[in-house]
């Protein structure tokens, strides 16, 4: 038997949003569209999420802390990286430099990686309306970040848009056949 090729491997980084519960949506657009899913939790979004319900329906270890040196890397390379939902504090930091998370620092390493990114912020018009923010987005936009998610203005009334992150990233629907 030949071996099965590889399917892509999409990380998808969730922050500590009100939505993050909802994760599970986006895990499963993406299995439905032919990807394996691996999520990368902030610390904080740990206690927002079902772990043990993320690692049944991924198949994956979560991470959330850098592994010791030495321990073997528990997911493979990504291939593209969905960031939702994304917080303020996240995006701001990131757009920054920073990597006091372990989800910070694989942001921050993406882009020189050359991983296809999108994000979906999630956040108060308060929070937008501070001047960091329209600066964060600006900065990431010109790193190559795709950005999306509601407008936090003007939030519709159709729920948190998990699959936009799959569109922004051209990951495409498998249509039946
Ligand atoms: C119930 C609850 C809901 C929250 N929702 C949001 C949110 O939608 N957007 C946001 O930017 N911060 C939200 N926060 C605040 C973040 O959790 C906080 O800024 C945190 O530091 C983010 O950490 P992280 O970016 O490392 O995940 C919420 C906090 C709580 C307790």
């Amino acid at each position: 038997m030949p071996d099965q090729p590889r399917r892509p491997f999409l990380y998808v980084v969730v922050c500590a949003a009100g939505v993050a519960p909802g994760v599970g949506t986006l895990i499963s657009a993406a299995q439905e569209r032919g990807w394996d899913v691996g999520v990368v939790a902030t610390p904080l979004a740990m206690g927002f999420i079902d772990p043990a319900a993320v690692e049944a329906r991924t198949g994956h270890p979560i991470r959330s802390a850098w592994r010791r040196p030495g321990e073997p890397r528990p997911l493979p390379d990504p291939d593209a990286v969905a960031v939702a939902p994304a917080t303020f504090n996240t995006l701001n930091k990131w757009a920054a430099g920073m990597s006091d998370t372990l989800a910070l620092g694989i942001l921050c390493e993406a882009y020189g990686a050359g991983v296809p990114t999108a994000a979906l912020p999630c956040l108060s018009a308060a929070q937008a309306a501070h001047p960091a923010y329209r600066r964060s987005l600006d900065v990431l936009r010109g790193m190559g970040v795709r950005i999306g998610g509601p407008d936090p203005e003007r939030p519709g009334p159709g729920g948190f848009p998990w699959e936009e992150a799959l569109d922004l990233l051209g990951i495409p629907p498998v249509t039946g056949g």
